[in-house]
């Protein structure tokens, strides 16, 4: 599975999210590659120190830089090496997003919603901690889209709809 984590909006979580995805599904013992499309490479600065963090045993997963028409070219290939493919981007319109876009079974957009916040649970506008970070989700149709009544077409079922 190549999953994708995209906002044209920066600081939104993207990273955090890409990172976390990657660590947890390498603790479900797959083999995870890590695409850091950021030329900023914050995901790649995080993996550094995690692989420092953890005394030699590596970071759990691979990771590689990739930006571009690269990216979309690599990602590809390497689609049948990995178990799982975490992309991560930068957030602007970049070459790195659109080639993301092209290759990923699920994008996942995370967008800041600083005005929602737990039914009966108390606002406080200056806390950090009171502003929930929720996620976009959509599912790539790769293969065979079939045909729905009015014309809608049906999710790919290897995705669990
Ligand atoms: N769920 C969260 N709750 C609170 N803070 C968070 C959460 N997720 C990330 N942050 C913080 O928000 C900041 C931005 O996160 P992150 O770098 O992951 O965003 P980004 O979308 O990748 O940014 P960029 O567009 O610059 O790549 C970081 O300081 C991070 O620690
Ligand atoms: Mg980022």
């Amino acid at each position: 599975m190549i999953l994708a984590v995209g906002n044209i909006k920066g600081g939104v979580s993207k990273t955090t999210l890409a990172i976390n995805l990657a660590i947890a599904l390498s603790r479900e013992d797959s083999d995870v590659l890590l695409i850091d499309g950021d030329e900023l490479a914050t995901a790649m600065a995080f993996t550094s120190l995690r692989t420092s963090a953890r005394n030699g045993r590596g970071p759990g997963y691979t990771a590689v830089a990739l930006h571009g028409a690269n990216l979309r070219t690599q990602a590809r290939q390497m689609a049948a090496k990995y178990s799982d493919i975490v992309i991560d981007v930068g957030g602007r319109d970049t070459g790195s997003l659109r080639a993301a876009l092209t290759v990923a079974d699920i994008v996942l957009v995370p967008l800041e919603a600083p005005q929602l916040r737990p039914l009966g649970s108390r606002a406080d506008p200056q806390s950090p901690g009171n502003q929930p970070r929720t996620a976009g989700l959509c599912r790539h149709q790769r293969s065979g889209p079939a045909e729905l009544p009015h014309g809608r077409r049906q999710p790919s079922s290897r995705l669990g709809n």
